[in-house]
């Protein structure tokens, strides 16, 4: 039976990591890569995740299995981070949430349940979005479009194309949005922005899909879910995705959750039905490592304080980055405008090389970025930053 399949490449990211790691060059720098990395260039366990695994390694009774829906303390925790304790959608009994097995496990879920509810449904993507958005919704059985996003030209955000397109999706249409600290561009809506994309969904009918991958990576746990709550606050019914990788570094624990809004709490039960049962087929049960640290830690004072600082030192040291290369860049006689870099947020942004130049930057310098040169921000510290802005200058 095998012998009918045809080899697939590999994923050109893991890819560049498999390069990364057998060059010799001591100079070499890694921007492909997708996790956060500290000045040392580690990806650390937070203190805060060390501590709730030291408790939790004390007080668990049981590994026996939970529900398809997961640990209901960690989906309550998970939903006031959401949407913020006092949210209508709360109040008025409007949400479900279920733990799925990281972000992409909850955008597994979500495309599944959208099938559940229209055979032949489309989701509008950004262009571009995360690469892997367009290979989970199409198995997930999908027709995947996509909507202006990115002017490579002028390094900003396309809106008058996106919000035109916005219009003319149908009423039965999912438009996927990321929530902030859009990848792979940086690029994300401001306030006034999302008002206006808020005023298209209603007006429109489209159910909005937020992915938040990202939360507190950008301005804040509250400033990168401003859109999300808007959107949350104006729609009846809606599909957010989490992911707990990032934002408490728990990547390989797989911990994220899905969440739907509906039109009342009777209307969200149905939903949830499906959705416990879209769960069930895929996967079963969701692990429950992660969210069990999740919970602990949004459940104590003391831990979740740390959370805020361990997290907001991430924030800043991305932030900082951002704005350490586009002056370097400047020190090194570069004269082309990269000062996008430093309006843009979270993990990536792209340089705005071509792919020669990108191929270059590898061949020469050992320099590692996909062939889009989406720049991963984490990657590089005060003491590679010379030889990478040095380096984008000679291949400038
Ligand atoms: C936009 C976006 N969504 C979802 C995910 C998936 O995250 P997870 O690792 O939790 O599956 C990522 C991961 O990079 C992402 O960038």
């Amino acid at each position: 039976m095998f012998d009918s399949l045809k080899a697939l490449p590999a994923d050109p990211i893991l890819g560049l990591g498999i390069k990364y790691k057998k060059d010799t060059n001591p100079k070499k720098i890694d921007l492909g890569v997708g996790v956060y990395k500290d000045e040392a260039g580690n990806t650390p366990v937070l203190n805060c995740v060390k501590k709730a695994e030291q408790h939790r390694l004390t007080t668990e009774q049981s590994k026996a299995y939970i529900s398809p829906g997961g640990s209901p303390l960690f989906n309550s925790e998970m939903a006031k981070l959401i949407f913020g304790a006092d949210h209508k959608v709360l109040a008025e009994d409007r949400a479900r949430i279920i733990s799925t097995p990281g972000g992409t496990g909850a955008l597994r879920v979500a495309g599944e349940f959208i099938k559940s509810c229209k055979s032949d449904a489309t989701i509008w993507v950004s262009n571009p979005t995360w690469a892997n958005h367009n290979g989970v919704f199409a198995a997930a059985g999908l027709n995947v479009k996509t909507y202006p996003y990115y002017d490579y030209e002028n390094k900003s955000l396309d809106f008058d194309g996106m919000l035109n397109a916005l219009k003319e999706v149908g009423k039965d249409d999912v438009v996927l949005l990321h929530a902030c600290c859009h990848n792979p561009s940086g690029m994300d809506l401001n306030k006034e922005q999302w008002q206006q994309v808020a005023e298209v969904a209603k007006t429109v009918g489209f159910t909005p899909l937020l992915d938040m991958a990202y939360q507190g990576f950008g301005t804040g746990l509250e400033d990168d879910a401003y859109g999300l709550r808007l959107l949350a606050d104006t729609v009846e019914e809606m599909i957010i995705c989490s992911s707990c990788s990032k934002n408490f570094g728990l990547y390989r624990e797989r911990i994220g959750a899905c969440t739907i809004i509906g039109s009342s709490s009777i209307a969200v039960d149905i939903a949830n039905s499906v959705l416990l049962y879209v769960a069930r087929v895929i996967y079963s049960m969701p692990p429950a490592h992660g969210a069990a640290i999740v919970e602990t830690i949004l459940t104590s004072d003391e831990l979740r304080t740390e959370w805020y600082g361990e997290l907001k030192d991430m924030r800043d040291r991305i932030n900082g980055n951002r704005k350490l290369i586009v002056d370097k860049l400047i020190e090194h006689g570069v004269t082309q405008d990269f000062s996008h870099i430093s309006r843009q947020m979270g993990m990536f942004s792209f340089l705005g090389l071509s792919p020669e130049q990108v191929q270059q930057l590898q061949d020469d310098y050992s320099i590692y970025l996909v062939g889009s040169s989406r720049m991963s921000i984490a990657g590089y510290s005060n003491d590679n930053v010379d030889y990478l802005a040095q380096s984008i200058a000679k291949v400038l």
